[in-house]
């Protein structure tokens, strides 16, 4: 018969000798698959690919939009891959917008945590919510559904944002529409909007055709 000290310390080297996977840090050496990046040895993962320093450096907002976003997924912060959590910052100057866009990936928790800014979001089933967010207010836009914020203050906005995915995905649809090489007549036949409008747009947005 098995004693039971002996059971209790075989239980005990069992379990050290079958660690469960605590981490997947990015592997940057291979490329990202649709279940993230491969993950690195072990052995060769550092305190650093647990740390990343970019969010408390403000975004750029000297652009069209007059907002700047840093990001601290995956693929900027090999940390968060496999782990379906990641972070963003942005900056939106007076009169900037973070305009329309989708997180095909992810679930958003938006906090502001400086100035006054008015974010809104459309359902699938077309209906809009909106509302304007101060200090400390925090609003969830639920995954895949287009959402916009903008400074509705007199001073720069600032947010941070986290997501549901180490890989939330960005596409904001102005760019999506007219910041490429989607002809023109295409254009106007699938969103209405007439032929002249979309140069204009496709002029200021880097599109063509
Ligand atoms: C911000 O972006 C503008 C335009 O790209 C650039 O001229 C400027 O040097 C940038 N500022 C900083 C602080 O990086
Ligand atoms: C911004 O400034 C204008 C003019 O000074 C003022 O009327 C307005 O209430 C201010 N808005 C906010 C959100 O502080």
């Amino acid at each position: 018969m098995i004693s039971p000290v002996i059971f209790i310390f075989s239980l005990l080297l069992s379990s050290s000798q079958a660690a469960v996977q605590d981490f997947c840090v990015a592997d940057f050496e291979f490329p990202e698959s649709p279940a993230g990046y491969a993950c690195k040895k072990p052995a060769a993962v550092t305190v650093n690919d647990f740390v990343f320093s970019g969010l408390g450096i403000p975004g750029n907002t000297s652009n069209l939009i007059k907002a700047g976003v840093i990001t601290a997924f995956a693929s900027d912060f090999p940390g968060v891959n496999g782990l379906g959590i990641s972070m963003a910052r942005a900056d939106i100057a007076v009169g900037g917008v973070i305009p329309f866009h989708t997180h095909p990936g992810a679930s958003e928790v938006l906090l502001v945590v400086e100035g006054t800014v008015f974010a809104g979001l459309v359902s699938s089933t077309n209906e809009v919510y909106t509302q304007t967010l101060q200090k400390g207010d925090i609003m969830v836009f639920p995954q895949g559904l287009l959402h916009f914020s903008l400074n509705a203050g007199n001073s720069t906005a600032v947010e941070f944002v986290s997501f549901s995915s180490a890989t939330p995905g960005l596409q904001f649809v102005p760019f999506a529409l007219f910041g490429n090489d989607l002809p023109t007549d295409i254009i106007a036949a699938t969103t209405f909007l007439d032929e002249a409008e979309i140069m204009k747009l496709k002029a200021i947005l880097g599109g063509t055709g």
